[in-house]
């Protein structure tokens, strides 16, 4: 099985809302993992719920990641649940994203 991705969108919208630092506090805490790999996006469309993490192949979109809940997110790829007040994204743009990741367009 190939790895799972975790991508972190980096554009402006979800930037000003700490997306560098939830993705470099994703980097630290799965260092060592070599299942999992973090990744910047360049933009999901979901930019006012920044900062806005998609992991794939799971097809998990978790919004609003702030730094102080990524302990959330790593959680959920250790095997916990996934944190349900976090996924907020509207199901037509999540299949569309997952759609153009499906196709390979990351
Ligand atoms: S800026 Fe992050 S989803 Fe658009």
């Amino acid at each position: 099985m190939g790895k799972r991705l975790v991508f972190v969108c980096q554009n402006v919208d979800c930037r000003v809302r700490k997306a560098t630092e939830t993705m470099e506090l994703l980097k630290k805490e799965l260092t060592g993992d070599e299942s999992i790999e973090v990744r910047p996006y360049m933009c999901f469309g979901a930019c006012h719920e920044g900062p806005n993490v998609v992991i794939y192949p799971d097809k998990a979109w978790f919004a609003h990641v702030k730094p102080e809940l990524v302990h959330d997110v790593v959680a959920y790829l250790k095997g916990g649940v996934a944190p349900k007040e976090l996924d907020t994204i509207d199901p037509g743009l999540k299949d569309m994203i997952f759609q153009l990741l499906d196709a390979g367009l990351y």
